[in-house]
């Protein structure tokens, strides 16, 4: 694979790495993509039937019992071998920063210091009312599709939400901001298993090659990201990030 030995230079090299991720990474560990016509999630439901604060506020219990669904059923999978290689690659060049799409805790699971979390976190959930932060629940083990009334916040009694970002929503000021600084510095950029839909995290591989940093895409797909990526490696992350990691330090 010539291209897995060009970009494993590229990245031995590589003073400043920022890593991109989304579903895709989190896909062989057994958790749903959202787009993917095989796995992804949406084929069953509509997406803004669920990810708006629209649709919260009209049937809290649909909205509140999928995410529960998903935060359990992440509770149960494991980290895959594409989230360790990044971790690796955190251990090995001298700056690297995490910035995932994924509202899993895999990165964190696997090793990764501080992932930046650009669409929130299904363990952080809030109220809805008054903001203050809720305790992450023991799961209770929803079937997926399965209502859930919320927990109410015990301090106003208002609903609690996720801790995501839904759609029509700002996301995290301080977050997207560090991403992008980030992006302009480094000399590397690593995007995996994103369908690179989603602005703004879709741009910051964007601004990365426009400031002079190599992209490098992980996808078994083509996406329209691959126009920005100088290397394409066409294949799963479990299986690609391993290989790159190995052939970028063979030593260590
Ligand atoms: N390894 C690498 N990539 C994979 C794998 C795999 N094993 N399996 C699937 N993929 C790729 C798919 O080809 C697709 O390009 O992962 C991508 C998943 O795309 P999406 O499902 O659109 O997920 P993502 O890009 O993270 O979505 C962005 O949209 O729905 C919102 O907020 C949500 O954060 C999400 C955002």
């Amino acid at each position: 694979m010539v291209d897995v030995r060009d970009a494993a230079k590229v990245l031995a090299e590589a003073r400043r790495v920022v890593v991109l991720t989304g579903a895709g990474i989190s896909a062989e560990s057994g958790v749903p993509t959202f787009r993917d016509s095989l796995t992804g999630l949406w084929e069953r439901y509509d997406a803004q039937a669920l990810a708006t604060p629209q649709a919260f506020d009209d049937d809290p219990d649909l909205v509140w019992g999928w995410y529960e669904w998903r935060r359990c059923l992440i509770e149960r999978v494991r980290p895959n071998p594409g989230h360790e290689a990044v971790a690796a690659i955190e251990a090995r060049a001298p700056h690297t920063v995490v910035v995932t799409q994924n509202v899993d805790d895999l990165h964190e699971r696997a090793g990764s210091a501080a992932p930046i979390h650009l669409h929130g976190s299904l363990f952080t959930p809030r109220c809805a009312t008054c903001s203050r932060p809720a305790a992450v629940t023991a799961c209770d083990e929803p079937e997926e599709g399965r209502r859930l009334a919320p927990p109410r916040c015990g301090q106003c009694a208002g609903p609690i939400r996720p801790g995501v970002v839904w759609f029509g929503e700002a996301l995290s000021e301080e977050a997207l901001e560090t991403a992008v600084q980030e992006a302009t510095e480094c000399d590397v950029l690593l995007t995996v298993g994103t369908s690179g839909l989603v602005y703004p995290a879709a741009e910051i591989p964007r601004v990365a090659a426009m400031f002079g940093g190599t992209v490098i895409q992980v996808n078994p797909q083509p996406t329209p990201l691959d126009a920005t990526a100088a290397i394409n490696l066409h294949g799963s992350a479990a299986t690609v990030l391993p290989a790159l990691v190995k052939a970028a330090w063979p030593v260590m």
